[in-house]
């Protein structure tokens, strides 16, 4: 049998799946999942956007040191500034690549650019020899390519590999395109681009049609061998191709791909709880391969056919994209090396001695609410505790809720603010909306909240509720996320999350919108 090519894997969850309203992460919390995409082996992981913010810059850094066996890419626009920048993020990396980008559609060149396209192929050379001097290992994308010029495309793309770059990334920045045409588009590309064969062709699609992972799938039949993607699909608008779609389609279609992933399929719903829980946008429940789901069997004909032979009715193992069965791993009298073990078997490192204190103390607190506790606990755990990483300029202290039939109900609430404990009482309509009511009687935020969703971490009426706040202020878009045994205390703690991330959140430019 031939050997398979390699299909290269460019996770952008960090980058693009950072830009989703709501969805920004930490320095922190982009280390913690630079670290479970290393260990799903994903091949390039785009970092950031290093000349966004002073925030962002640190970010892809700090990624830039941490990682060992994955590429790290940085983001660019074809400007001298960013491409130095980007570079100065990522000059730590064991391997680095730098990604700069220029849009060729005839709209976005007038409209967005006012540049001629004569203009726009000029300065996408430029940028490709910038970038080539900094490293070997370069990028270009022509943004919204799915609504480019074939002709004109083609030109730019023959002129940037000549310039250097050795990677040629097709985006479909609005999502436009059809499966059966993006596939065309890539074969169209590779077949009339004189040096098309000293680069590797790329693709990222975005969702607006619910296409993403179709159309990437169609351009990878076509030639495309890399394929940029999200964990969950996560991304701007409708997001983007998801990771574990596009991964388990080919894996489980070999009869049909000439290629094959590197990736360590076991890790993708451990990572995906990893990212749903730090960003909170929670995982559709019948969403491929990582919906809660996925792999569930209702109807009894169902259950019935997969318990005589799997393969009736399951494509794919649950365990090959690590479902485990809801494993009870720690108790009550469970000690702090058992707790450490645990979370090491996890990939979860913490950064301190105190940090390791700090989560254990709080393991301690939950065993005593809740006798069994499951990986999904201490993933919850952790993630709070990183959420709260001293830098919080609200904290809650006591939360005291009355609610009783036929009684309105009130909420008492104590918090620090910024060291010094108020106190705020408010009525509500409910437990949960007193409580917020109390929150801002304090903290008078002058926020809107737009989304409140509660689910539960495992199963059961002793589980942990996981509430996730979305709220708004001034175009500015935060997500909060907060977990307790007990439900209101679980949404103050997601709301005061999401305050604290309106109060401290820097501005930060969008690579697309040209506003640096
Ligand atoms: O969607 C897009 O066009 C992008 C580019 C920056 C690659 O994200
Ligand atoms: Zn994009």
């Amino acid at each position: 049998m031939a050997e398979k090519e390699r299909l290269i894997i460019f996770d952008t969850t960090l980058r693009d799946g950072e830009q989703s309203p709501g969805a920004s992460m930490t320095r922190d919390e982009k280390l913690r999942i630079a670290r479970a995409l290393e260990r799903m082996r994903v091949d390039v992981i785009e970092a950031g956007f290093p000349i966004a913010s002073p925030g962002d810059f640190e970010a892809v850094q700090a990624v830039a040191r941490a990682v060992k066996d994955s590429v790290v890419c940085g983001l660019a626009r074809a400007l001298d500034k960013d491409i130095d920048r980007a570079a100065e993020a990522l000059r730590e990396a064991r391997a680095f690549r730098i990604h700069t980008f220029i849009a060729t559609s005839p709209i976005h060149m007038e409209r967005k650019l006012r540049m001629s396209p004569d203009e726009v192929l000029a300065q996408a050379v430029r940028a490709v020899r910038r970038a080539r001097q900094h490293t070997d290992d370069v990028e270009f994308s022509p943004e919204d390519a799915g609504r480019s010029e074939i002709d004109f495309l083609c030109r730019v793309i023959e002129a940037v590999i000549e310039a250097g770059a050795r990677t040629v990334n097709i985006p479909d920045t609005v999502g436009y395109n059809l499966p059966h045409q993006f596939g065309e588009l890539i074969r169209t590309l590779i077949e009339r681009v004189p040096n098309s064969d000293k680069a590797v062709f790329s693709v990222h699609c975005h969702n607006d049609l619910g296409l993403a992972v179709a159309n990437s799938l169609s351009a990878v039949l076509a030639g495309a061998r890399q394929v940029e993607c999200t964990v969950n699909g996560l991304g701007e608008r409708a997001g983007n191709a998801a990771l574990e779609e596009i991964v388990m389609a080919v894996r489980t279609r070999q009869d049909v791909f000439p290629c094959d992933t590197g990736l360590d399929t076991t890790q993708i719903v451990p990572t995906s709880r990893l990212v749903s829980g730090i960003t909170g946008f929670p995982v559709q429940p019948n969403k491929a391969i990582v919906g809660a789901n996925a792999f569930a069997h209702e109807s009894g004909i169902h259950q019935d056919g997969v318990l005589k032979s799997r393969e009736t009715y399951e494509i794919m193992r649950a365990e090959d994209v690590g479902w485990t069965a809801n494993r009870i791993v720690l108790g009550k009298h469970s000690g702090r090396n058992a707790f450490r073990t645990r979370l090491r078997e996890l990939g979860i490192e913490l950064e301190s001695e105190e940090a390791l204190n700090e989560a254990f103390a709080r393991f301690k607190e939950l065993a005593d609410k809740k006798h069994e506790i499951y990986d999904e606990d201490l993933q919850a755990l952790v993630t709070e505790a990183s959420l709260e990483a001293g830098n919080e300029r609200v904290r809650l202290v006591a939360l005291r809720v009355c609610s009783e039939t036929g009684e309105t109900p009130h909420a008492v609430v104590t918090l620090a603010v910024d060291g010094a404990e108020r106190r705020g009482e408010a009525d509500g309509s409910g437990p949960v909306d007193a409580s917020f009511k109390a929150i801002e009687s304090v903290v008078e935020s002058g926020t809107e909240l737009l989304l409140y969703s509660v689910s539960n971490i495992t199963t059961g009426t002793d589980a942990q509720g996981e509430v996730t706040v979305r709220l708004e202020k001034g175009g500015r878009i935060v997500n909060g996320q907060g977990a307790d045994t007990d439900i209101v205390i679980a949404s103050a703690k997601a709301y005061v999350n999401a305050l604290n991330k309106i109060l401290r959140a820097p501005r930060r430019a969008h690579p697309q919108l040209g506003d640096v």
